[in-house]
Parts: structure tokens; C-alpha cells; sequence
């Protein structure tokens, strides 16, 4: 197993290119399941998470290329419906072939997701709104089989709760449906825009993109003749940078990022004494004199997003005073704290909200990833740290994060990965 080694504390200078958005390329990848053509995706990020779902699509009988960022995809080869276990416990995100697979081949056998360490990640809604648009579904054996033998047909679905990959099955689901489906409560993620986009794009009459509320009129079981498209940027990412310069005390610039799909994460560094220059596709930096305490409640897009708080904990640990952070949405993505703590951090926890007090010293010390985003928590604060720090288990941060060490130390951090 790899893992980092940091020397801190550092300053960092530069620019930097935001990659794909993982979370968006998930689902325009499984979309292509109810595509008839070959289609290009450009921006791909190259990340670990990309390149299982890429296997277990290859798996189904797809056949691609992914090279330079650029995926050329053909599910037209696709000749079984079984995603199996041993791809789908790598990666929950597996789940975003339910609904294409269902709608394109009216059954399918896809292993339960199973939980992860930021929490148990039901999927009872999307079962639950498949079943109302006529599928039949049973859990068996670990696996989640579902039939719709006349294809699935439109409905009327409300989601109990905001959910991002729910959303996501159910608009590619309906997108084959006979008829209309409305979806209220939807998820409203830039991700979740651009698969509603690509879809209207591509042909699909689907109104109320980008608002909780979608309608969808669905080709009743043709295929799709799918764009081809550039992935938007990774804003998690674009925050996760903007979050180190914010904990190194630096300036530095973003490139090919949307400034747009941050304003909640903005919004919170210039309450802390950051300031910014922003334009179309850059965001610049820069640091505050002192960092201000925070307090930050995680929610639903367009709200402070819960993919940046862990980053936001690490920050918090050096602004002159106490910050409290509210994890609203996973019931157990606190794991960051006690790495945090071995590094000096002073944080206490009281059900869901972690109050830091700020103001502390950091020094290096041996940490532990245990999930994508804490990961990459744990590399910001080895950046503020006095001496080495060492994140071992990085195979978590090469889920979501390309070329995470080679960016930071072109702009100016010591860091290297190394073997265990
Ligand atoms: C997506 O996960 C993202 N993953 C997550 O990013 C992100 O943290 C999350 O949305 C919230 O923004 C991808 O897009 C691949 P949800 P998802 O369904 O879709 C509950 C990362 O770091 N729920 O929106 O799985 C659930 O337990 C990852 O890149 C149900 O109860 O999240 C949670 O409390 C981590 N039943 C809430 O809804 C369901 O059927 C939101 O979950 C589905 C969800």
C-alpha cells in the first residue's frame, strides 16, 4: 500500500487544473447504457472510481477507451445484466446501473452496495420509486433483482429524502419509461444538471432541470442517440484546493473550475477572511490575515455540501477561535477527527456537531485515511503541520482525487508517495 509523506508547514504558489468531476461522470457513464451510438466523453477524470466502474461495464459486455481524459464508450456489446459483488463492494456508486439497466434490458441483478465508513447508504428509495414505476423488485442473496417484462412506466415519484444517486437512477430509468414521470424532492447537484442536460441534449423532453421538481416523457423502451460531451469540473476538488491555500496561508489560482457551483463553499472562506478574484472558468485565492472561526451545517446543493467537511475541519483547526460543524446528511463521517486529534487538533464531539476550538499548533504525525474526502483532510492539515506527516491507506484519496500529489507539489508542497 502507498501512502504520503508531507513536510510541513508549507506555502503554496501557482496554478492549478481542476479535473473532471468524478460524481457527475459516474452517472453520464452508466447513461451511456441507453445509448445505441459510440459516445466521447472529454474532462474524464482518471481516478480510481472511474476506472471500476469502467471494469464492471466491460464486465456487462461494454467496450471503451479511456486515454488523455477523453472515454470512448460503446454499451451496444452489452450482453448480461449481473453486476456483481466483487466490483460493486469496491465502489457503491456501482448502484447508478440499476435504473439503466433496467430500463434497457427490463431486468437486471445488481449486488447491494453494502455500507462504507461515512455510513450505512440505504438505497430504499431508489427501490421504492422503481417499484412505482412497475418494476418488480426482490433481495436475494446480497443482490437486488429487479424485472419490469413490459419496460417500466411513468410515475409520480417523491423522494422522502434528497438523494443524489437516486435522482440520478430514476431520471435514466424514466428516460426508457413509457409515459411521463414527475420527480419532486429531486436532487438539485450540478452533477445531477448535467446528466438532466445531456439527456435533454440528447433528445429526451425533460423540463425543470436544475429545480427539486423533474418531468420526464420517456421514449418507451428506444434507445437514446447520445451526445458526446465535456464533464463539468470537479467543484469538491476546486474546494479541496481552495481549502489548502486557505490552511496554508497562500494565494493561489484554480483553472478550468466553475465558480458558480461553490458559492456556499465561498461564501464560508470569505466569512473566515479570505478573499477572491473570480472569473468564468478561474477562481484566485487569497489568504486571510487571520482565519475566523466558522460554523457550517452540511446540506443539500445548493447549501454548504457535506463532500467538503471534513476539509472544512482541518481549515477550522487554525482559525483564532471556535467553529462548530453539523453533519446533517451521513451518520458517521466524524472519522477524520481522531486523525486530526493525533495531529494536535482540539476538537470535541456532541452527536452530529464537532466543535473545533481553533488556534492550535499542528505536528506531524503518522494518520490514517479512512475515507475520499477525510483523506484529503488529513494532506491539508500535514500542510500546516510542523514537521512529517505520513497518511498511509491513500488508496481512498485515489477514488476521487487525479494526480493529487504532483498538483500540490507543483505548487510549491513537499510530498511524495511512498511504499509501505
Ligand atoms: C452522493 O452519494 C455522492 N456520491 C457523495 O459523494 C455525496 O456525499 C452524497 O451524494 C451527498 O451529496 C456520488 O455522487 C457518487 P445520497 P449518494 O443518496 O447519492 C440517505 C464523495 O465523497 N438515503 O444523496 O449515495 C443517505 O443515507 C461521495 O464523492 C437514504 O436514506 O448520497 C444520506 O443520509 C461520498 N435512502 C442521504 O440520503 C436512499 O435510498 C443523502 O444520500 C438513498 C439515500
Amino acid at each position: 500500500m502507498d501512502y504520503l509523506r508531507i513536510q510541513g508547514p508549507t506555502k503554496l504558489q501557482g496554478t492549478v487544473v481542476i479535473s473532471g468531476a468524478k460524481n457527475a461522470a459516474l452517472p453520464l457513464i452508466t447513461l451511456a447504457l441507453l445509448a445505441h451510438n459510440k459516445v466521447t466523453m472529454t474532462n474524464m477524470p482518471e481516478v480510481a472510481d472511474i476506472k471500476t466502474l469502467l471494469k464492471l461495464l466491460q464486465n456487462l459486455g461494454a467496450s471503451y477507451n479511456l486515454e488523455n481524459h477523453t472515454l470512448t464508450i460503446d454499451t451496444s456489446t452489452v450482453n448480461h445484466t449481473m453486476a456483481n459483488y466483487d466490483i460493486v463492494k469496491t465502489m457503491r456508486a456501482s448502484i447508478l446501473v440499476l435504473g439503466p439497466l433496467l430500463a434497457r434490458f427490463g431486468h437486471c441483478e445488481v449486488s447491494l452496495p453494502g455500507g462504507c465508513a461515512i455510513g450505512q447508504r440505504p438505497i430504499d428509495l431508489h427501490l421504492k420509486a422503481l417499484e412505482q414505476m412497475g418494476a418488480e423488485i426482490t433481495i436475494h442473496a446480497g443482490y437486488v433483482h429487479a424485472v419490469a417484462p413490459e419496460g417500466l412506466k411513468g410515475a409520480h415519484i417523491v423522494f422522502d429524502k434528497i438523494t443524489v444517486t437516486g435522482t440520478a437512477n430514476i431520471v435514466m430509468a424514466a428516460a426508457l419509461a413509457h409515459g411521463k414521470t414527475v420527480i419532486q424532492n429531486a436532487a438539485r447537484e450540478p452533477e445531477v444538471v448535467q446528466l438532466c442536460e445531456i439527456l435533454r441534449d440528447s433528445g429526451i423532453d425533460i423540463s425543470g432541470i436544475g429545480t427539486s421538481e423533474l418531468v420526464i416523457i420517456g421514449t418507451g423502451g428506444k434507445t437514446i442517440d447520445m451526445i458526446d460531451f465535456e464533464v463539468i469540473p470537479d467543484r469538491i476538488e476546486a474546494g479541496t484546493y481552495l481549502c489548502a491555500a486557505a490552511i496554508t496561508d497562500s494565494s493561489i489560482t484554480l483553472e478550468n473550475v466553475r465558480p458558480d457551483h461553490l458559492d456556499a463553499v465561498t461564501a464560508k472562506l470569505e466569512h473566515m477572511g479570505c478573499t477572491f478574484e473570480l472569473g468564468e472558468t478561474t477562481m484566485t485565492i487569497h489568504p486571510a490575515q487571520k482565519l475566523k472561526p466558522v460554523d457550517i451545517i452540511t446540506q443539500e446543493y445548493p447549501a454548504f455540501p457535506t463532500d467538503m467537511q471534513a476539509q472544512f475541519m482541518a481549515l477550522a483547526v487554525r482559525a483564532n477561535g471556535a467553529s462548530t460543524i453539523e453533519e446533517r446528511l451521513f451518520e458517521n463521517r466524524f472519522m477524520h477527527v481522531s486523525e486530526l486529534q493525533r495531529l494536535g487538533a482540539e476538537i470535541k464531539l456532541s452527536g452530529h456537531t464537532a466543535t473545533v476550538i481553533g488556534a492550535c499548533e499542528l505536528f506531524g504525525a503518522d494518520v490514517m485515511a479512512t475515507d475520499l474526502r477525510a483523506s484529503s483532510a488529513l494532506v491539508l492539515a500535514g500542510m500546516a503541520a510542523e514537521g512529517t506527516t505520513n497518511v498511509h491507506r491513500i488508496y481512498h484519496l485515489d477514488r476521487g482525487y487525479e494526480n493529487l500529489e504532483q498538483k500540490l507539489r507543483a505548487l510549491g508542497a513537499t510530498i511524495d508517495r511512498l511504499k509501505e
